[in-house]
């Protein structure tokens, strides 16, 4: 039987194993796929074990996107570009690191039929998975990125990555067309409390929460008269395309996938 994982620290919230599973059985693959905290120390020795093929494929989460990557052989282009890696998969007798975020939040805003090219961009956060939506951004020819982090430093950094990105200090609301959370904040329903009340409506408000299911900064935004979305979606298709590398298949996003992520 074949066996994956994800790994992070923490792990218990993650919703990755019920997917994957439900995936794995509704074609009929003999493998599971299981949840592990792991500590800084054991992540090296835990890469060898899908070089040595105890263990298939990994998918990596926070705070392990960017320490994974000595460990491996070789990364895609878009591991390399945003030096994130959420999936590893044993190509051709190599470790090699994708990153299957970028394409994750892509397909999400497809799916909304929201024509975002040529938008203007704001984003709240300058964590881990801020590189691969401005990769994805960019991929979907935004006309501008503008970036506000609490942390100014943290979102300066980006530069380093990506020139064009406009950064500005938190607190302070330009004009937009998107505003992006990818802070935390709203995971334990914490206030949104930028002052966003003078922006009007007509505006995508895009959440990479989706547990709870309506952050506060998305309440914000739908009082306002905007339309909201929140991460779920970006969740299911880094998913799906981290199965599509390990299994060759597209596994179905339907109804009983969107339930299986239903918690609150
Ligand atoms: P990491 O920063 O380790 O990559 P993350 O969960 O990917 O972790 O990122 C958390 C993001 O949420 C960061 O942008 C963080 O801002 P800082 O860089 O200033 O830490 C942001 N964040 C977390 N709590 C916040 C709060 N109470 N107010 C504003 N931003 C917050």
């Amino acid at each position: 039987m074949k066996k994956y994982f994800v790994v992070g620290n923490p792990i218990n919230h993650s919703f990755s194993p019920k997917l994957h599973n439900y995936w794995l059985k509704q074609n009929n693959i003999d493998a599971v796929y299981e949840k592990i905290k792991l500590e800084e120390n054991e992540v090296e020795n835990f890469i060898l074990k899908i070089k040595n093929q105890e263990i298939n494929g990994s998918n990596i989460t926070v705070p392990f996107k960017k320490s994974v990557i000595p460990f491996l052989d070789k990364l895609s282009l878009e591991a390399e570009q945003t030096q994130s890696v959420n999936t590893i998969c044993f190509q051709d007798g190599k470790l090699v690191g994708h990153n299957t975020d970028i394409n994750g939040f892509e397909k999400a805003i497809n799916n909304l039929n929201y024509k975002i090219k040529n938008k203007k961009i704001l984003i709240l956060g300058a964590g881990g998975v801020v590189p691969s939506i401005i990769f994805a951004l960019n991929k979907m020819e935004v006309s501008e990125i503008i970036v506000s982090n609490r942390t100014y430093k943290k979102a300066e950094n980006l530069k380093n990555q990506f020139e064009k990105v406009k950064i500005i200090n938190w607190g302070e609301i330009p004009d937009f067309d998107v505003i992006i959370n990818a802070t935390s904040l709203g995971l334990n329903n914490e206030k949104f409390d930028l002052d966003i009340s003078n922006i009007g409506d007509g505006k995508l408000f895009y959440d990479v929460i989706y547990n709870p299911s309506e952050t506060n900064f998305l309440k914000v935004g739908k009082k306002l008269g905007n339309q909201t979305e929140n991460g779920k979606y970006m969740f299911i298709y880094q998913a799906f395309e981290a199965f599509k590398l390990w299994q060759g298949i597209e596994p179905s996003v339907n109804n009983d996938v969107l339930n299986l992520l239903d918690n609150d």
